[in-house]
Parts: structure tokens; sequence; C-alpha cells
């Protein structure tokens, strides 16, 4: 299959620097990974025999906002002693909003952009797919990438009962999981090839926790389920048809902490052999932001105006190209407004337990020497 084109249809994240002010919790999540990122830079340093300069790379890095401020400390990190050229790569899909990534990282907005910060750091945008190389080989020092791997590089099957593999079961649930074990090798076999002996990788992906939870489903309402309910909704209502509702599966798989170390553990599989070796792996939970506000100032309307715009972020699309391109723009426009609609009614009517709590896997990947 051609490069450019191994990516699963309908993923963008909303544009022109919506997404990085929609999202406050995927910042949280970049926040808290940012000491491990620290400390594997530092172990890197130690390490580190060959390379005239540092080349990062921030993998399904949206418009750029949220990590901002991982890479400021980063930069400010080496700059106490180390004054060696710095590339930031940042790399996404084709399809991103490459405007508004490029309007934040240049100061060009109201976010606090770095760049003009340090001396002799640059910073390059790829559109590059982390299931394609995205850097020569042996050229990379650190990559990174937050709340982005779960997204899978095709729908494997459509799910009949449910919008998201967490309610698929029998062997729709086994399609996405081989699936998911595919794709994964895809990312780290590519990445071992990147990456300088001795380079690390710092991971922070969406996963299915010890106790079983995951994004949405922290406690109270299961926001996939109810995602599905609406939709099921719908189609009950024959507002939208069968092949609609089973069009609007999201091909993403939220992996379990045994899943991410499997090929990094068995000495047997091609990632292994590649040199990559897991570090360590964490699961944490960063509570949803509108919901914990929501606590003080007890505003159900203010909670839903400011909870639905960081689902729609981030599922919008993927609804939308779930309809039947028959219908006009603007019948596929006003539908998928009534079903956030919906979701906005069902919030306000009954805040309590609603809430995107998120759920990831932190991980620390070493390629051997
Ligand atoms: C939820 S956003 C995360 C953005 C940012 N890293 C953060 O943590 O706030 C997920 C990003 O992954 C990107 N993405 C999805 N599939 C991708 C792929 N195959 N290659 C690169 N980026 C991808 C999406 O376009 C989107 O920008």
């Amino acid at each position: 299959m051609n490069e450019s084109t191994v990516q699963a249809d309908n993923i963008t994240m909303s544009g022109g620097g919506l997404y990085s002010l929609a999202t406050i919790g995927a910042k949280d999540v970049i926040d808290i990974a940012t000491p491990r990122v620290l400390s594997a830079l530092s172990d890197l340093r130690e390490h580190r025999t060959t390379g005239s300069y540092w080349c990062f790379s921030d993998m399904g890095c949206a418009d750029g906002g949220t990590s901002l401020d991982m890479w400021r400390a980063v930069i400010g990190h080496l700059r106490k002693d180390d004054d060696q050229d710095i590339q930031i790569v940042y790399a996404d899909q084709a399809n991103n909003d490459f405007n508004a990534l490029v309007k934040i990282l240049h100061g060009m907005t109201e976010f606090d952009a770095y760049l003009n910060s340090f001396d002799n750091v640059r910073i390059l945008e790829s559109g590059a797919s982390f299931y394609t190389p995205v850097l020569p080989a042996e050229s990379l020092d650190l990559g990174f990438s937050a709340t982005a791997m779960h997204w899978l590089s095709n729908t494997p099957c459509q799910i009949s009962e449910h919008v998201h593999m967490v309610g698929a079961t029998g062997s729709e649930q086994q399609t996405f999981a081989t699936q998911a074990a595919i794709d994964w090798q895809t990312i780290l076999l590519h990445r071992a090839r990147e990456l300088r002996p001795g380079g690390k990788l710092v991971l922070v992906n969406f996963c299915i926790d010890e106790q079983g939870r995951y994004l949405g489903n922290t406690g109270g309402v299961n926001m996939f389920d109810r995602f599905n309910s609406n939709w099921q909704q719908l189609l009950g209502e024959a507002v939208i048809s069968q092949s609609e509702y089973k069009a609007m599966t999201l091909p993403q798989y939220y992996n379990r902490v045994e899943e991410f170390s499997a090929p990094l553990l068995d000495e047997q599989s091609p990632v292994y052999k590649a040199g990559l070796r897991l570090c360590d792996i964490a699961t944490a939970v960063v509570p949803c932001p509108f919901a914990e506000d929501f606590k003080t100032h007890n505003d159900a309307v203010r909670f839903a105006n400011a909870y639905l715009p960081t689902i729609r972020s981030w599922n919008e699309s993927i609804f939308a190209g779930g309809l039947d391109t028959k219908r006009s723009i603007s019948e596929r426009s006003e539908l998928i407004e009534h079903y956030y609609n919906m979701y906005h009614k069902q919030i306000v009517e009954n805040p309590d337990g609603h809430g995107m709590g998120y759920v990831h896997a932190y991980m620390t990947i070493e390629k051997v020497l």
C-alpha cells in the first residue's frame, strides 16, 4: 500500500487551534508525562555516543498546543549545559490542520510558543503517519507521542452492536485485537529503525487499565455506551439507517498493559529483535477537568457547554463520516447537531456522573546499543 494512504478515513481533530483549546485534559496528560520525558533525556545524555544535534519527534501532535510546555521543559533542561542544535519534528497524518500547527508553533496565536526563547532550535512539520517511517534511519534521539496511537490504521470490521471496541464482543472484538497488535508492531518497527542506538521513546497511550477503566469509563456514566445508545436511538427513530449506524465504528483500540508490553518482552518478536526494550510502563487516570469544575460551580449548562466541545473535537468527524453521502452536506450537519444536542440535553437534565476521565499507559522504551 502507498505509505501516504496508511490511515483510517475521517480522523480529524477540530482545526484552527480549537483542538488544544478544547482538550485541557490531554494537556494534563502530557504535563504528567513530562518528568518521564526529562528522565529519559537525562539517561540518554549519559550514554549518548553519536549525534551532532538532538533530534526529537512529536507523533500525532495535532495542532501542537498541548505539548508546548513539555518541549519548553525539554529544551530548557538541555540548554542548562548543552548548546547543540535541536530539531523537533512534529508529525501528524496528512489531513491534520497543519496551518494551525504552524501558527501555534511560530507564536502567531494566543498560545505561549517557545521558539523565540531559545537559540538553535529548529522545528519541522511532517505529514507522515506513524504507520510509516517519519525520519531517516538512526537519526532520532527521543520520540514522543501522546493520546494518538489508539487510532488504528484502518477499521478492521464494523461493530454490529456498538460504536467502539470497548463494547465489541466475540469475533468482532478479536478482529480489532488482531488489527491492534499488527498496528502496534508496525509503529514500533518503524521507530526501531529511526532511533539512534540508545535512543528512547516515551509513548503515552489510551489503555484499559488493571481495573478495567478506560476513557470516559472511570465511574458514573459510561461515555462510549452513551454515544452508542444515542446513536441507536436515532436508528430506532429511523433518523439514520442501519448501514449508517454500523458505519459509525470508531477505528480505535485501547490496549491493556500486557498488549503494549508483549512485543517488547518476547525475545522472538520482530520488535524485540529490532532492539526495542520496555524500560517501564505505568497506568494513570486523569480526571475529567470539566466534571471536576462542575463539582465547584454546579451549573449544569456551563458544564455541558464546556464538556461537549472536548468530545466533538475528536469524534465528530467519525460520526459525520458514517452518514450516507447521498444526504446533502447541510442535512448531514443538521443531523450531527441534533445528535450532540441530544447529548447536551441529557447532561443538562442529569449532569451527575458524566465526564471524560483519561486513562493512559505511560511507557518508556529504549533501543539497545
Ligand atoms: C487526540 S489527538 C492528540 C494530540 C496531542 N498529541 C495531544 O496529546 O494533545 C490525536 C492525534 O493523532 C493523530 N493521528 C491519528 N492517526 C495518526 C497516524 N496514523 N499518524 C499520525 N498521527 C495520527 C490525529 O490526527 C490527531 O492529531
